[in-house]
């Protein structure tokens, strides 16, 4: 039996396939490279000597799915494949719609035919929306304020009606606050195209050479320094944190959400002085406007993970600079070298 990993390319995705090859899984991989590079996939079989079988596909595409499902064993299924820009996402609705909306039904869709109904999904920490009294639980009243939100927030409800329809199905919903890091290896990691949106490859850019100076959005928010605070977890951490999610969903039949964050807050400017200690580099920046659609702060409650996932974060934040700095050093152009 095989775990198929949508989106196993992507930077989250390459992270939790490791996990799971090192774990003895046998893992089946799809993705259509709209965010990825096929390089991921030589890189994550250097690190475990494994093979993987893969297959490049478009979720949108039903009879290649079927395919796959009736070409292979499939146990369950860890859905991280998806359009993730929330500027894109503002711009071109009915392409994120369609994406990650229609592209999850098509696949939901195929699970069923095939009797798979195990399921963990990459929800995100912006359904909590605006919501501003931190931490944030799984109880928090949910909401979006961009399509790249809505889609998650939808895609929750769709699986709590799929549920209630058909209690075989067994779903976690995994809501992330925000990832950073690599593997220790530095031959993985996060690949963002163009000028970065995050905060974490737009300061290991600078780092590099490749940007001149980071803008710090806005000084004037309510946090102990004025700038933004969030609930940065590394990537492995997160990678193992879906075994432990994929484990519940093998074994129950629920559809359930679960933060997956470190419970700890972090300012942009904790963030730079942090990354200028772990690599004795000096950052340069400027303070500039807030950014449109910004939150003064974030960061979980993770107690409902621990508790019933028995998982919880590890890795510090000089772990996760220092290991975003040596995959970023080590691969410059991130994997078009
Ligand atoms: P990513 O872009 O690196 O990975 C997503 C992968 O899905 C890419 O390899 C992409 O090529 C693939 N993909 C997209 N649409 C596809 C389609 N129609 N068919 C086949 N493959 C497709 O992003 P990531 O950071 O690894 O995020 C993974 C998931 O986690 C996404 O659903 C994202 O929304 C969610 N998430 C990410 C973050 C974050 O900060 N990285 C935070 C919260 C939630
Ligand atoms: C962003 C997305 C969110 C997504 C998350 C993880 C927006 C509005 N939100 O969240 O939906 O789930 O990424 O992918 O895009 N910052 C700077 N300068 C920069 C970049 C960021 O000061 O060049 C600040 C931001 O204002 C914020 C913090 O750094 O306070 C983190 O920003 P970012 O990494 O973009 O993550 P989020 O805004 O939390």
């Amino acid at each position: 039996m095989a775990i198929l990993v949508t989106g196993g390319a992507g930077y989250i995705g390459s992270h939790t396939v490791v996990e799971l090859l090192n774990t003895g899984y046998d893992v089946i991989v799809l993705d259509n490279f709209v965010n990825s590079n096929p390089e991921a996939l030589n890189r994550i079989q250097q690190i475990t000597g494994k093979e993987i079988t893969f297959y490049k596909v478009n979720l949108l595409d039903k009879k290649s799915l079927t395919e796959i499902f009736a070409e292979n064993q499939i146990e369950a299924v860890i859905h991280f494949a998806g359009l993730k820009a929330v500027g894109e996402s503002v711009e071109k609705p009915l392409y994120y719609y369609q994406n990650n909306i229609s592209g999850t039904l098509v696949l939901s869709k195929v699970m069923k035919e095939f009797g798979v109904k195990k399921m963990v999904f990459s929800s995100s920490a912006t359904v909590y929306g605006t919501a501003d009294s931190v931490p944030l639980n799984e109880d928090t009243p949910l909401g979006a304020t961009n399509p790249y939100g809505w889609s998650k927030l939808m895609l929750e409800q769709i699986f709590k009606d799929l549920y209630v329809s058909d209690n075989e199905w067994s779903i976690a919903l995994l809501r992330y606050f925000n990832p950073v890091g690599a593997h220790e290896s530095g031959l993985i990691g996060e690949n963002p195209n163009g000028i970065p949106n995050n905060l974490t490859p737009y300061i290991t850019q600078v780092a590099v050479g490749k940007l001149d100076k980071l803008r710090v959005f806005g000084n004037d928010y309510d946090t102990k320094d004025g700038t933004g605070v969030r609930d940065y977890i590394h990537v492995v951490d997160l990678a193992k944190g879906h075994l432990k999610a994929l484990d519940k969903v093998l074994t129950n039949n629920l559809v359930d959400a679960y933060n997956l964050g470190t419970g700890e807050g972090y300012s942009v400017l904790d963030i730079i002085k942090t990354f200028e200690k772990v690599t004795e580099l000096n950052i340069p920046y400027e303070i500039t406007e807030r950014r449109a659609g910004d939150i003064a702060v974030s960061y979980a409650d993770p107690t409902k993970a621990k508790q019933e996932l028995e998982w919880k974060a590890e890795r510090s934040l000089e772990d996760m600079l220092r290991d975003s700095w040596n995959w970023q050093q080590k691969n410059k152009n991130g994997y078009e070298n």
